[in-house]
This record gives structure tokens, sequence and C-alpha cells, in this order.
């Protein structure tokens, strides 16, 4: 112990030359529905990622809860008036995480994200996303959709919704979800719901594929599902991304079903079988580059343990952080020597905390 120790004093001042001159590409993690940055779980997520890789991690779309402004009591009037009442008094700030990521449809969030990067100058040169859920469709469409933003490398995904769900994420309890849950009852594809629930971008009902099609705003587009709708910049930008991490959950519970992390997905028409993501229609025919990347060596399928975004700490370091080190080959020596004082670091915060390494969830509150 005493020798480590010692080594650990020496290896120090090299830590702090190799945080300095880190060349590593800055982040943006994207938070899922129902969350906000200031939320304890996605904090400590940043925050672990961006010590572990020494690169910039930012929250996108950071601010306070609007939560408390909801009304704390409801008439007995019937729940789909109660609902459109309700909405239409509430406060519409932009950028509130929790009520914005249930309430805006999908697009504006995402043109908001889009606006948010090109401002950041600290991405001109390229930067990573680390999507949780819902956030990953947000990431997406900012890889896809967001002209003269700077360049997107590595798109980390943890159990985000890309072929779909057929199911809405969960809500809980309260004043809030009763609204959301009488907002599932009205027709999911009509203009109402799509104009005031994020999640109805997403939902696609195997058994109802015309519906989806025709109506649903946000999904059909960003997985240039509609023939006459194809955009091939939407496939060529998509496909230009250095490596594709999919992370799935193996007791997802949230996504249904849970394989659509993969972009696995039921065919149309029907709840089963699940397709595996290579005989989607969508890989067939490639129709945004996700077979032109798998072909490419660039989509690692990753299969986790836990529910759904539950990642371990062993996992985040297994699976996001190579992703987000500098990995240029011109500096192969010196992050060799890098990555030995980090896991020293590592080990040194943890004998100086008196911690030992837990593997507990970090994520494990997050609803979505
Ligand atoms: C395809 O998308 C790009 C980028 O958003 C846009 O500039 C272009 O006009 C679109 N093309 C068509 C045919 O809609």
């Amino acid at each position: 112990m005493r020798s480590r120790r010692a080594a650990l004093v020496l290896l120090l001042p090299l830590l702090a030359a190799a945080v300095q001159t880190s060349a590593a590409l800055p982040f943006i993690v994207l938070h899922g529905i129902g969350d906000q940055c200031a939320n304890h779980g996605v904090a400590t997520f940043t925050k672990l990622l961006s010590e572990w890789s020494a690169s910039d991690g930012h929250c996108l779309y950071c601010t306070v809860s609007l939560l408390h402004s909801l009304p704390s009591k409801h008439s007995s009037a019937p729940i789909e008036m109660l609902v459109i009442k309700l909405l239409s008094s509430f406060p519409r700030e932009i950028g509130s995480g929790t009520w914005d990521s249930w309430v805006m449809p999908l697009q504006q969030q995402a043109d908001i994200v889009c606006n948010k990067v090109k401002e950041m100058e600290q991405l001109r040169s390229g930067y990573n996303i680390v999507g949780l859920s819902q956030g990953n469709l947000i990431g997406r469409a900012v890889v896809e959709f967001c002209d003269g933003g700077p360049p997107v490398k590595n798109f980390i995904s943890l159990g985000g919704p890309h072929a779909g769900t057929a199911s809405v994420p969960l809500c809980g309890s309260g004043i809030f979800c009763i609204i959301v849950d009488a907002l599932l009852k009205l027709e999911i594809y009509s203009d109402y719901v799509q104009a005031h629930l994020a999640p109805s971008g997403y939902l696609k009902i195997p058994t109802d594929m015309e519906d989806y099609l025709k109506s649903c705003r946000f999904l059909p587009k960003l997985n240039n599902e509609i023939p006459e709708g194809r955009n091939a910049t939407y496939k060529e930008r998509f496909s230009s991304l250095e490596n594709l991490v999919l992370i799935m959950f193996e007791d997802d519970a949230v996504l249904i079903p849970r394989e659509t992390s993969w972009f696995g997905y039921y065919p149309d028409g029907a709840f089963d079988p699940v397709l595996p993501p290579q005989k989607t229609t969508l890989y067939e025919e490639d129709w945004i580059g996700l077979k032109t990347l798998d072909e490419a060596g660039r989509v690692k399928f990753v299969s986790v343990a836990g529910g759904h975004l539950g990642i371990s700490k062993g996992d985040m370091r297994k699976y996001i952080v190579p992703y987000l080190v500098d990995r240029s080959s011109s500096k192969t020596l010196w992050w060799s020597i890098s990555d030995l004082v980090g896991v020293t670091w590592h080990a040194a915060r943890e004998l100086a905390l008196g911690l030992t390494e837990s593997d507990g969830a970090v994520l494990g509150s997050l609803s979505s």
C-alpha cells in the first residue's frame, strides 16, 4: 500500500499535465423524458464520464423545473376537458427539461439543441453525443437535421427508442401523470396529441402503420420511413458517424420491445416476432445508413444487465468511456501514459476518499 501511494504522488503532476493538454473531444449528454440536467442521476453520470475520459461533458437542456407551478387541485370536469384546460394554462418556458421533455414536440426540442451546439465554441471541431432514452432521438435529429452544426463523431446510445416504442414511457402518479394518461387516451396520432406530447412522436403501433406513417410527426421522418419523403442528406449525415454504440438493457421494461435500442422492432402489422435490426426494412433498404455503418464495422451492439438506463459504473467504463477518450493515432504513446495515469488517479481518489469501487447503477432512479 505504501509503495502504491508513493507511486501515486509521483504520478499526480503527470495527471495534471494530462488533463490540461487533453485533446479528447467534448461530449454532450441528452437526457430522457421527465428528467433534467440538475437531477442527481444525470449530473453524476455526466461528471463521472467526464472524469474517466478526461473530456469535457455538458448536459444540455438544463434548467429549473416548472413542475412546482402545476395546480395542486383539479376539478371534477371530464378528464379531456381538464387536460386541455390545464395544458393551456401552464407556463411554457423553453428549456425546462422536466416539463418540456414531456410536452414539447421532439422536432422543437431538437431545434433548440441544434441551436445550442452551434453556439458552443468548444464543439467547433467536433463532439460526441451520449443519449439517454428519448434523448437519443433528439441526438439523432441533431445529427441528421441540424444544418451547419458541428460534426458529431461518436454516438453512444443508452436505451434509445430508435425504431419506436409500442407503449408510452411510464409516467408515475400525481397530477402531471393524470394529464399524460388522459392525453394518451385521446388518439395518439391526432394533431392535438402530436403537438402536445413528445412520446407520441415515436409511438409506433405495428398494427396501425398507416396512421403512424401518415400522422406521426417525428420518427417517420427521422428514420426516412416515408417512401416519398426520404432525404439522402439524413442518410449521408448519419452514416458519417465514426462509431454508433447501441446499448440495450436486458431487463428494460420501459421500451416495448427493448430491441428497439438496437433498431430491432416488430414487423409491420403484427406484434411478433421481434425482428433483429438486420432483418428490418429500415436496415435492409438502408434508409438512414445503419447498414452502411454496420458493414463498415462502426456499429457496436451492446447488451448490458439491468432495467431501463440502469447502467453500472463498470459498464460505463467498458462501453462508453472508450469512445469519449482521445484515440487519435498520433497520440498513442501519450495516451497510453495518460490512460495509466487516469487509472492511477481513480485508485488514488478512492484511497483518499476511503471508498471501494461500488458498482451500483448511476442512473437507476431515472424514469426514461
Ligand atoms: C433534405 O434535408 C436537407 C437538410 O435538412 C435539406 O437542406 C434539403 O432541402 C432536404 N431535401 C429535400 C428533398 O427535402
